[in-house]
């Protein structure tokens, strides 16, 4: 990859080169703006930048945070995200783990579907915020009959979370959506593989041909994220959702002796990508009035998530030395490493003009 060497001040407005206005970027958040909850300062000033808050640039740069996490409604997080960051975005410049699907959950919006993710009812939350009237939660299935899962001590707090208008003894459960990181493995995990076994979804019922794959059979489930490792602010990398969705197979391989059937999207998969990229021909049109033709820089830690699935997709990569990637030759090849999010916009600009 073409290395980036030392750390220059920004210079995009420094000589008299045309301005870029093809550019555009496609930022990772977690291990690029953020660890765990620290900004990164250069981020805060990459942003002021780029919607022109801080007078550099003659006209702001579309742009998009692009992100495998989740487990919070998208106009939400686009308000801690403002917040955080100390810029005014909109809705049009998030797409979270989960963002895209939106459209393959609008075919279940009367049908009883189980999210999973993120404390209390984020998943209910996000499903609601989506179209889904009768998500449930695993609080739900646990309050039906405990005994499901008799490791979880069940109490206040988890009632106060149970709708009750559910009879899963005779209502079939249709889909799952994985929306975030499971708060409880056992349980979680527990649940999605009786219910990938079930007849047609029902709860406490095996299929008698559940040793055979054959399409339909199971019920649809669905990953909204697959990076096995992620960063936050621990020294050390963290598991992440990929390496739950890994436990769910290996416990259904075992006890199946199949492949679990499943649809996963988050970054690198495409749809995520074709989701991202129309929202920014949207925002360009947004900002300019007018569709115009971009090169998109995607800046991301993960060589396995934001490289790979930019480079699939046609788009430049630059890879961060802040997050996930830490030296060495990166899995997937990126156009350009950068210290941080700050040269890379800068390198970025350059390249461009
Ligand atoms: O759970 C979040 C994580 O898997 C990655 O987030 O922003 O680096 O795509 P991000
Ligand atoms: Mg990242």
């Amino acid at each position: 990859p073409a290395g980036f060497l030392g750390r220059r001040a920004l210079s995009t407005n420094s000589n008299n080169a045309p301005f870029p206005d093809k550019l555009a970027f496609a930022f990772d958040i977690d291990g690029v703006l953020k660890q765990g909850k620290f900004v990164l300062p250069q981020a805060k000033r990459v942003m002021k930048m780029l919607t022109g808050e801080d007078g550099r640039l003659p006209r702001p740069v579309p742009f998009l945070l692009m992100t495998n996490g989740g487990g919070v409604v998208d106009s939400e997080r686009v308000k801690l995200l403002s917040r955080d960051l100390g810029v005014e975005l909109n809705e049009n410049q998030l797409v979270q783990s989960h963002t895209p699907l939106k459209p393959a959950m609008a075919q279940f919006a009367d049908k009883v579907v189980l999210c999973i993710g993120g404390p209390k009812d984020a998943a209910r939350k996000v499903a609601e915020s989506y179209g889904l009237r009768k998500a449930v939660l695993p609080h739900d299935i646990l309050h039906w009959n405990r005994t499901i899962w008799d490791r979880y001590k069940f109490g206040p707090a988890d009632e106060e979370l149970v709708r009750h208008d559910i009879n899963f003894t005779t209502t079939p459960v249709s889909a799952i959506f994985v929306l975030h990181d499971s708060y409880d493995w056992g349980r979680d995990l527990t649940i999605i593989n009786e219910l990938m076994q079930s007849e047609g979804g029902l709860l406490g019922t095996v299929r008698e041909d559940r040793h055979i794959q054959k399409p339909g059979g199971e019920i649809p489930l669905f990953f909204s994220n697959p990076d096995l490792e992620w960063k936050s602010d621990y020294p050390v990398v963290r598991l992440g959702m990929g390496a739950f969705s890994l436990s769910v197979s290996a416990v259904y391989k075992a006890t199946t002796g199949l492949d679990l059937p499943f649809t996963q999207i988050g970054k690198p998969h495409r749809l995520t990508y074709e989701f991202a990229d129309s929202m920014l021909r949207r925002r360009v049109k947004e900002l300019r009035g007018a569709d115009q033709d971009l090169n998109v820089y995607m800046i991301g830690d993960n060589p396995l998530s934001d490289i790979w699935g930019a480079n699939n997709f046609g788009w430049d990569s630059i890879l961060l030395r802040t997050g996930v990637y830490q030296g060495g030759e990166p899995s997937h090849i990126p156009t350009a490493i950068c210290d941080d999010v700050e040269l890379a916009v800068d390198w970025a600009f350059k390249n461009e003009r």
